[in-house]
């Protein structure tokens, strides 16, 4: 059989891709992943929204065909995500009248939800992103004004820790961010995580989402968060990796006519000597890293297609919109 990133990777760590439910229905999607990949991450169909839609209502279909796939091709598989302020049902965070929950009612809710979800996939996912995004973008505060931080106060984070531990104690716990790369929003994630590690709650380690550009990090940006998440005696994960070809200066939400969308020459170089960096790092930091996952399988489809630019195509990934090997495929299994 062709030879797939896992492959190259075998020695050190699984390489992961982000799903969606259609992907895994026989044809060119599922193949490209067989081939290709030793672990999975759902893209939506974990999040509280979608699979949590009403109180007494769950909606296991979409996580169930992933999950069955995953078993059957003996594939690893991410849960993402427990507790996240985007993708949260309707119901969550208020009674029946309308008005906000209290903090036992929440706390109450959260648990039901992580013991269904974390219990129904035990022995199936292996590792929960169990908080997401926790950490504020600017500012000193270490809470973002979420609902949860509102309605139940900084230690919802342990909370929720406690409760997916409890629900499947094999499972490894993950705390799951970006902009790992800033160095202020670093300092305050290792100074959250710090926190944690020292109230002994059940984290394993941290999920660096990896939503960068050909322009970014730099090697020595990248070399810095793992040397201090690692520091904590936390495992590291690559959980979304995506390279857009587009600077960050770029990063506005309306299109100009100078936007031709197009994969060029130049982009393709650029993107294939920015992988090859990454992955260089990646292979150099093997002990303290246990998983790389891509948030999508191919140039055809990525969440970043429209964002933050109607209309603006991109092209983040290894293989194009074929399914067929990039240049950056090339440069990160040569080495
Ligand atoms: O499923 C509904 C569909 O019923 C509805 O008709 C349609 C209309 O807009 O929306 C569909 O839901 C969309 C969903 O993706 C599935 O396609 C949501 O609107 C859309 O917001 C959602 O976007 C996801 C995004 O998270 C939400 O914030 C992206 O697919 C997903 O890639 C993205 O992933 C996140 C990670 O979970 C966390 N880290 C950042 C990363 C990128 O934003």
């Amino acid at each position: 059989p062709e030879k797939g990133l896992k492959d190259y990777y075998k020695n050190y760590f699984p390489i992961g891709v982000a799903v969606n439910p259609r992907m895994v229905q026989p044809g060119s999607d599922a193949d490209l992943i067989k081939t290709q990949f030793n672990s999975m991450t759902p893209e939506n169909a974990m999040k509280m929204g979608p699979i949590h839609p009403e109180e007494n209502r769950y909606n296991w279909k979409d996580a169930d065909a992933i999950a069955d796939f995953a078993q059957q091709n003996s594939i690893k598989l991410r849960g993402h995500t427990l507790c996240w302020h985007n993708q949260t049902p309707r119901w969550l965070f208020t009674d029946s009248t309308g008005k906000t929950v209290s903090r036992d009612v929440l706390l109450a809710r959260m648990k039901r939800h992580i013991t269904d979800v974390v219990g129904r996939y035990k022995g199936k996912v292996y590792a929960w992103d169990v908080v997401n995004e926790a950490v504020p973008d600017t500012g000193n505060s270490l809470y973002r004004k979420s609902k949860f931080y509102e309605i139940i106060g900084e230690d919802y984070i342990e909370k929720m820790f406690q409760y997916a531990h409890e629900a499947d104690p094999s499972a490894q716990l993950f705390y799951n961010d970006y902009n790992t790369e800033n160095a202020s929003k670093r300092e305050r994630i290792y100074q959250l995580l710090k926190k944690l590690k020292e109230k002994k709650v059940p984290i394993n380690g941290v999920g660096l989402q990896a939503h960068w550009s050909i322009f970014e990090p730099s090697r020595q940006e990248l070399e810095e968060s793992i040397t201090k998440f690692a520091s904590l005696g936390l495992k590291i994960q690559f959980t979304e990796v995506d390279v857009s070809v587009y600077p960050k200066e770029h990063e506005r939400r309306e299109r100009r006519d100078t936007d031709k969308s197009e994969f060029t020459p130049e982009m393709d170089n650029k993107q294939a000597a920015q992988y090859n960096m990454l992955f260089d790092v990646f292979r150099k930091h093997r002990d303290k890293i246990t998983g790389v996952t891509f948030w999508n399988l191919s140039d055809k489809y990525s969440w970043l297609d429209n964002f933050p630019v109607p209309g603006r195509k991109d092209y983040p990934l290894l293989f194009d919109q074929n399914g067929k090997p990039k240049k950056a495929y090339e440069s990160v299994v040569k080495f």
